[in-house]
């Protein structure tokens, strides 16, 4: 197992200020980290893969020791496949400690020896979600708080509204 190496999977959709603060403190904490865009399917998603894994690299550039990766299929797959031992998730706020908790049981049983570590979210960002940088962005509203000033043009454009009525 590499044990200084950690991965940070997610749906990013997209990359948000949360989660660049979060990639950047694994960076110090680890030798190397992944950020790997996974399918949740729980979630309709608004970019493609590609667009997400396009703009993850974009925000990672500034960390060597960061890679970014897709993998269509089960997170602890991956994690094996990479010889990881880590798992990273980030906690915002009590709501979203009952769905982790499922998950991380669940991914414990089917791989026991795969850690997931949690880190909190800085306060300042407790309240940003992908999803609220969705919603605030197809209304046209301003989200260049919500995401990293790299890809907040991209992410204005690809989401403000068109004529819907
Ligand atoms: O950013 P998200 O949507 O909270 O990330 C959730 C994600 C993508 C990490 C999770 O849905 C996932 O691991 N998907 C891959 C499929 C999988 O392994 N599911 C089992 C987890 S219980």
């Amino acid at each position: 197992m590499r044990k200084g190496l950690c991965v940070y999977p997610g749906s990013f959709d997209p990359v948000t200020v949360g989660h660049a603060d979060l990639i950047g403190r694994a960076s110090k904490l680890f030798d190397s980290v992944i950020v790997v865009v996974l399918h949740n399917p729980s979630k309709r998603g608004c970019f493609t893969v590609e667009e997400r894994v396009n703009m993850l690299m974009e925000v990672c550039s500034r960390w060597p020791n960061v890679k970014t990766d897709r993998y269509d299929g089960l997170l602890v797959e991956y994690v094996k496949k990479q010889d990881a031992g880590v798992v990273l998730r980030g906690l915002r706020a009590m709501t979203d400690i009952s769905g982790e908790y499922q998950m991380a049981q669940v991914n414990r049983h089917m791989a026991p020896e795969t850690e997931t570590l949690f880190l909190m979210a800085a306060v300042q960002y407790a309240h940003i979600s992908s999803s609220i940088v969705r919603e605030v962005g197809g209304f046209g509203g301003d989200i260049s708080a919500f995401v990293p000033a790299a890809i907040a043009q991209q992410v204005y454009e690809r989401l403000r509204p068109r004529g819907r009525l």
